[in-house]
């Protein structure tokens, strides 16, 4: 006899269209699940981009209470549309945690790094939902907190520079990637020597990117190629035990947690930083190494490069 299918615990919406979590309210994580991998480099559809960072204002759907924006003051004449678009201008995201998932770390930076203002960015539109919802509930239960945090979707490995200008980042988190075990996925890991070199643009000389993974492989991966790039350098140990963003990264990400839970890989967790040197672009780029293997997303095969 057919067995019926156990009933969903999951409260139907009386229509496609009803939000599951009402605007203000904690999402519950288990109705914002989805497909846990996709192709970063095939995902084209449905992002919606600026040709320019300039073109973009932040302030609308991201941070429109933003700490830096001064409460608009109704007793003077509103004459000062300069100082107003100079205010606006003033906010856009110095912090990008890329690939944020469930926004665990996203929220947990916004109190520590109280003058940056936070970006999650994800490719997961379900996901990249439940961490909006997340953050506005946040927002009404600590009024006036993270005002400095908020998430967008998009595919990381390809609009970075339509949303940032060069220079613009001070840190830029890469917490438990998708590892992209088999060696022909390799193009689709989000650290790479092309990447590497936007995200170098991306960067502040000074400025930090953080790479923390379970993957003992990946994180030899990401320690080859951010070392060999010459316009990163490591940090020290020192350095890294004196920066509270590690011990965020190591405790607060979703992933993170599930590893000191389950292990799936081991519970060791691997970890590096890496700071953008005070060099110019063009010796990272050359007509040389112009096609090498990973270089836009693009796998040249051995034979292919000596034909
Ligand atoms: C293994 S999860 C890690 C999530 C989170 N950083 C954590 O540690 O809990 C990797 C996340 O990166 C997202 N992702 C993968 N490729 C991406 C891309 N090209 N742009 C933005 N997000 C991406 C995935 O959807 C997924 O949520």
């Amino acid at each position: 006899m057919a067995k019926s299918k156990p009933r969903s615990k999951r409260p139907r919406p009386e229509s496609e269209s009803e939000p599951i979590t009402a605007e203000g309210d904690m999402p519950q994580k288990r109705f914002y699940r989805s497909r846990a991998h996709c192709n970063p480099l095939s995902f084209n559809e449905n992002f919606d981009y600026p040709t320019r960072p300039d073109l973009f204002d932040w302030t609308e759907d991201h941070y429109p209470n933003h700490p830096s924006l001064s409460p608009h003051d109704d007793t003077k004449p509103n004459d000062d549309v300069i100082s107003t678009f100079h205010s606006l201008s003033s906010v856009r995201p110095n912090v990008l945690d890329i690939g944020c998932g469930f926004g665990g770390l996203t929220l947990a930076l916004s109190p520590l790094l109280p003058h940056h203002t936070i970006l999650g960015l994800e490719i997961r539109a379900k996901v990249t939902e439940y961490v909006r919802l997340r953050i506005v509930a946040h927002r009404k239960e600590h009024p006036g907190q993270y005002q400095n945090c908020s998430v967008m979707r998009t595919n990381a490995m390809k609009y970075l520079v339509n949303y940032f200008p060069g220079g613009s980042l001070d840190k830029i988190f890469f917490c438990f990637p998708d590892p992209h075990f088999k060696k022909k996925n390799h193009p689709r890991r989000i650290v790479s020597e092309r990447l590497l070199t936007e995200y170098a643009y991306l960067l502040k000389p000074g400025g930090k990117l953080y790479c923390i993974t379970d993957v003992k492989d990946l994180h030899d991966w990401h320690v080859e190629k951010c070392s060999a790039h010459p316009l990163f350098v490591g940090c020290s140990e020192e350095e890294m035990v004196a920066d509270p963003c590690v011990e965020l990264m190591r405790t607060e990400t979703e992933e993170g947690k599930k590893v000191e839970r389950e292990g799936r890989f081991g519970h060791d967790k691997y970890y590096m930083v890496y700071k953008r040197v005070d060099g110019n672009l063009e010796s990272a780029v050359t007509a040389e190494n112009f096609f090498e293997t990973g270089q836009f997303g693009v796998e040249v095969f051995e034979n292919e490069k000596r034909a």
